[in-house]
């Protein structure tokens, strides 16, 4: 298929015939304390998407910039879309839709981004590849390398879920756990890349990180019967998953499939706000910190921050920033109330729904999609001060009744 690359802050327009990362133009020239620079945007031929508009159906690889192969080996995507009757019912939104991305092969939306590097590793025939990761990202490379037979480095905050870490050792993935925070394992990474060779899957790095993502908005239109949500509810840290989505839209859009793009909400930890504070005071700086308990969302110098602050604008929707404690009772809500398990960052999504709801930001008839982007197994300290399973009871009736009854 034929693309091209674009700088998001440059607009220089590059060939895609080797790989390539940020435009070499802009990459590092932010200033110390800004956000970082030169995301590429991938162009996929503007005669090509128009010509899907004739097809009877379409399939997220019609827009995919190399071709997936082998996909039954890592069977990506097609994940549930919930249409939740308890939280319906509960809300007064009766086209509520939750997308389930935590029922990938390792567990989150990341998949998406690790099956298309995968296959850029494939195609230019590299066996390596590197990446910085908060533990998902590290998790779906290793995955897809596991699958694909790619041998994966992956350097990622010591501090990451212990699931995540211990899934990603066993998929076969050389693990660096870094005593340090992700910004800095970022840095390690493209370090060790430069030096070591390989491909660099660092999210938002890659431009393919962004283009991978981009199959879930392909899978709404289609589970919506050629339609596009009204308002959709993304959780950010990097922005590398909103700009994907994002990505996806505007790419039905050029085919003519869509009339228009849907509203995408950008949410936010308070305790991790780089982007949505970007987007509110047009200010393009990092934060100091990011401390939320959202792990996945924990970012302070946001890889793909500047494009995701576009892409909010252009899709002419806001950022919502929402409470550690709000993020923590919508996990609870969704396991009791929809039997759908997710991690706190995915919980951060569905969080901001309810306070846009509250707020009356969105209205009750409209067609809403919360994605949820990783389950809840991968993190089962998240909710160890919330719930505990009960001491044994004895086995006997009476004792059963005396624990269940008084
Ligand atoms: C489960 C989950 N949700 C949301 C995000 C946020 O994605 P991004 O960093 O691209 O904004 C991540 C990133 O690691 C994630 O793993």
């Amino acid at each position: 298929m034929q693309f091209q690359y674009v700088c998001n802050d440059c607009g220089k327009e590059y060939k895609a015939d080797e790989i390539m990362y940020r435009c070499p133009e802009c990459n590092r020239t932010e200033k110390p304390g800004e956000m970082q620079k030169g995301n590429l945007r991938t162009l996929i031929d503007p005669v090509y998407l128009k010509g899907l508009a004739k097809r009877e159906s379409v399939a997220p690889s019609d827009f995919m910039p190399y071709p997936i192969p082998h996909t039954a080996t890592y069977p990506v995507g097609n994940t549930p879309l919930i249409g939740p009757k308890r939280l319906r019912e509960k809300s007064g939104c009766s086209d509520l839709w939750l997308k389930n991305d935590g029922m990938n092969p390792s567990g989150s939306f990341k998949d998406r981004a690790s099956q298309l590097v995968a296959a850029q590793a494939l195609h230019f025939g590299i066996s390596t590849v590197t990446l910085a990761s908060t533990g998902n990202a590290g998790s779906a490379m290793a995955c897809a390398g596991a699958a694909y037979g790619l041998d994966i480095v992956l350097f990622v905050p010591h501090t990451a879920p212990e699931n995540k870490l211990l899934q990603s050792v066993l998929y076969g993935a050389k693990v660096v756990p870094i005593e340090d925070t992700y910004d800095t394992a970022f840095s390690l990474s493209l370090e060790y890349t430069e030096k070591y060779g390989g491909i660099n899957r660092n999210t938002g790095y890659n431009p393919m990180t962004i283009e991978g993502k981009k199959s879930i908005s392909i899978e709404l239109f289609n589970d919506l019967g050629r339609s596009i949500p009204d308002v959709m509810y993304v959780p950010v840290g990097d922005g590398v998953i909103y700009s994907g989505v994002y990505k996806g839209f505007y790419d039905l859009y050029v085919a003519g499939l869509i009339p228009k793009l849907p509203k995408l909400v950008a949410v936010q930890s308070t305790k991790s706000n780089a982007i949505a504070t970007a987007w509110k005071t047009g200010d393009l700086s990092t934060i100091d910190t990011a401390t939320t308990t959202a792990d996945s969302i924990s970012v302070a110098s946001p890889a793909c921050g500047r494009m995701a602050v576009d892409y909010i604008n252009d899709s002419g929707a806001w950022a919502t920033e929402v409470t550690d404690e709000a993020i923590t009772t919508a996990q609870l809500e969704l396991a009791a109330e929809a039997g759908t398990f997710v991690e706190p960052a995915a919980a951060a999504a569905y969080a901001g729904f309810n306070a846009d709801l509250a707020a009356g930001r969105i209205s009750r008839d409209q067609k809403i999609v919360v994605l949820l982007t990783g389950i809840g197994f991968k993190d089962m300290k998240a909710v160890s001060n919330a719930v505990s399973v009960p001491a044994a009871v004895q086995a006997n009736m009476e004792a059963v009744e005396e624990f269940l009854h008084s």
